[in-house]
């Protein structure tokens, strides 16, 4: 098990409908695996599948930090969702960037665990938010796209595309002031 190079922001797979999962098998068990620990590695609360550069319905999630059990979800649905709420929130395909989001408070959401159960979880506050985030990657959207203020998102990312431009020469994050 290896982490995997993270995707960034500009490559095509970000934008694009990842696929569902017809089935829960080892080779999926496997990416999941590798997706915790990617995720961990770069201090991240959730990722997507096309983060990692799978085009493939699967996001993990880790708020233990808030008394969540990690967990992975494959071919997750939103069912309902209500409310809205906004809270700043960062992404590991937009390194740096901080920004405000508008999004639901409450939602419930239905995928298939590592084991390949259907699974309903209930969520608000923050893990209403993450896993909103992480399913909206897999419709090819990242949280800036969820942004009115457009003026603040194309300056944050022009100087993003600077540091990955700089990131793809050097290999290291130049003047990392977060
Ligand atoms: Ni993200």
């Amino acid at each position: 098990m290896s982490a995997l190079p993270l995707v960034y922001y500009g490559s095509e797979i970000l934008t694009g409908i990842a696929l569902p999962v017809p089935k829960v098998s080892s080779e999926i068990k496997k990416l999941v695996d590798e997706m915790f620990e990617t995720m961990r590695l770069n201090n991240g609360v959730g990722l997507a599948a096309p983060q990692v550069g799978v085009n493939k319905r699967v996001i993990v999630i880790d708020v233990s930090h808030i008394g969540v059990e990690p967990f992975a979800l494959v071919n997750p649905v939103i069912l309902k969702q209500s409310g809205s709420a906004e809270d700043s929130e960062g992404c590991l395909s937009l390194p740096g960037i901080f920004l405000p989001v508008v999004r639901s408070e409450k939602i419930t959401v239905r995928g298939r665990d590592i084991k390949g159960r259907s699974i309903t979880i209930q969520a608000d506050g923050f893990l209403a938010r993450v896993l909103q985030h992480e399913i909206d990657h897999l419709e090819g959207k990242v949280f800036v796209d969820r942004i009115e203020d457009r003026d603040s998102v194309n300056k944050e990312v022009e100087a993003l595309k600077v540091r990955l431009a700089q990131f793809a020469l050097t290999g290291k994050w130049e003047d990392a002031d977060e």
